[in-house]
């Protein structure tokens, strides 16, 4: 009697704990969802700051997906406005709340920060606040825990090693095995002159070859398999961009994404560790214009390391495509715990955004002419071309999460470009249809076609 009776006990005091955990589960959910979001939507309203409303579990994300598709449904003349194509809401709510507003990444807070002290602030980081937020699941098996993702004192470790990497001596190796990857890559095209080529696979192909070569030791046919799961990925993270993710429910329910991603990082691990192991023209008067500089360093021969430091209307031109088509669109940062950013309280969790594509298609920072393709803009340095307002030219980012690889990028872009302008005359083909997209970083939607003739 006495056993039956502790065994009720038992029971009724363990389905007493299940629903008091449900119920603390189910109102900690609802403060995410619900209370939380309204209390920062009115403390950001009680500053002036608005945006678009807070909608249940979604946020802005419906908004956002209908305006992208609306965005791409047809392609654009082949002009250079493009914000409002790549980034339609940002474009939007900019223009309808200011250019300071905040929107809703589902639960998630978004404050899009635009005056120079601000991003400087926000980038520079001086005070240990702004942290790169956490990644999805999904999203560090195509980063890696690397570099681009970790923070604090791993983050700080690995960004030593890589700055040591990819430090001026460095780049002395590495120029021959960039130059010999454009060879290859020349090697291909030798078939096709005065007829068309899809340009955009070939530079994938190509930037995929090189890191292969300087990193790994490796070639890219080696390196293969591993960029063919990251493009898988990369599709994978396109498609989770603006989906929705329930707080708290990511940590208990896998999506198709994550598990299909799981297995796409084991594979390239797998890759890495078999390779490891075995080897431990549209713009035709800028174009003859750069040639022409190339000629004169270069004459036939290979680029240089000395050399390519001289490519100053290079140099012009490739910001000029940067400023226009950055690929990466935005910086996020999270905050830390609550702070005071100018005149504005940013609430602990909060993200902010720098939007670098707005930045640099502000016809307010650049002229009346932002939208055209003018790299003499460039004539002067960064600070000349924005004014003293280095903060609005951001393709690399700034601060001390920058692009660690910007002086390999560079190198890599000028010994091509160079290669193949000694070579060839480039004209955009008949057939090219203009649409930049966003898949991770901006791409031609269609690639990239043009037609190559002999100089
Ligand atoms: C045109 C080419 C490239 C562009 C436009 C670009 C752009 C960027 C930007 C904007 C960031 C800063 C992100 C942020 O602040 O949140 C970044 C970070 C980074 N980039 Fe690049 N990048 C390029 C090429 C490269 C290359 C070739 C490499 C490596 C070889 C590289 C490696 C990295 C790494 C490791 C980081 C993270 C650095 C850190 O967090 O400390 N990038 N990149």
């Amino acid at each position: 009697m006495a056993v039956v009776a502790a065994m009720g006990t038992t029971i009724i005091f363990l389905s007493s704990c299940g629903c008091l955990y449900l119920l603390l589960l189910f109102i900690n959910f609802f403060n995410k969802v619900w209370w939380t979001p309204i209390r920062i939507q009115s403390a950001l309203h009680s500053q002036g700051v608005k945006g678009p409303s807070y909608r249940f579990l979604h946020g802005n994300l419906k908004e956002i997906i209908n305006l992208r598709k609306e965005a791409m449904s047809s392609p654009t003349e082949l002009c250079h406005q493009s914000f409002s194509r790549i980034q339609p809401h940002v474009y939007l709510w900019s223009k309808l709340h200011g250019k300071n507003f905040f929107w809703w990444k589902g639960s998630q807070a978004q404050l899009v920060v635009y005056e120079t002290e601000q991003i400087k602030v926000v980038l520079n980081n001086k005070d240990g606040n702004y942290l790169k937020p956490e990644v999805q699941p999904y999203l560090k098996k195509l980063f890696g825990d690397g570099l681009v993702t970790t923070r604090g004192e791993k983050w700080f470790k690995l960004r030593k090693v890589a700055n040591h990497a990819f430090h001026g001596e460095s780049f002395k190796d590495m120029i021959p095995e960039m130059v010999s990857s454009v060879e290859m890559m020349l090697g291909r095209w030798k078939d096709h002159r005065g007829k068309e080529i899809e340009v955009f696979q070939d530079f994938k192909v190509l930037t995929s070859e090189i890191i292969s070569r300087t990193a790994f030791g490796s070639s890219y046919l080696e390196g293969q398999q591993i960029f063919e799961i990251l493009t898988r990925m990369v599709l994978i993270f396109s498609k989770n961009l603006f989906k929705m993710r329930i707080p708290g429910i990511g940590k208990l329910v896998k999506t198709q994404d994550d598990i299909q991603s799981e297995k796409l990082g084991q594979l390239i691990r797998n890759s890495v560790i078999k390779m490891i192991k075995k080897r431990e023209a549209a713009m035709a008067d800028w174009q003859e214009k750069v040639r022409n500089e190339i000629l004169e360093l270069f004459g036939q021969q290979n680029p240089s390391l000395e050399g390519i430091s001289r490519l100053k209307t290079m140099s012009m031109v490739i910001n000029e495509s940067l400023r226009l088509y950055p690929p990466v669109v935005g910086l996020l940062r999270e905050v830390k715990k609550g702070t005071k950013l100018g005149n504005l309280i940013i609430p602990e969790k909060m993200e902010v955004h720098v939007p670098s594509l707005a930045l640099h298609h502000d016809p307010q920072i650049w002229g009346d002419d932002v939208h055209l393709f003018k790299p003499d803009r460039f004539a002067e340095g960064v600070a000349k071309a924005t004014k003293n307002n280095i903060s609005a030219f951001l393709p690399f980012g700034m601060g001390p999460r920058n692009c660690v690889g910007m002086n390999f990028a560079y190198n890599e872009i000028k010994i091509t470009l160079s290669m193949i302008l000694q070579r060839y005359r480039i004209t955009l083909s008949p057939n090219y249809v203009h649409s930049p997209v966003l898949v991770l970083a901006i791409c031609p939607q269609h690639g990239l076609q043009v037609t190559i003739k002999a100089v």
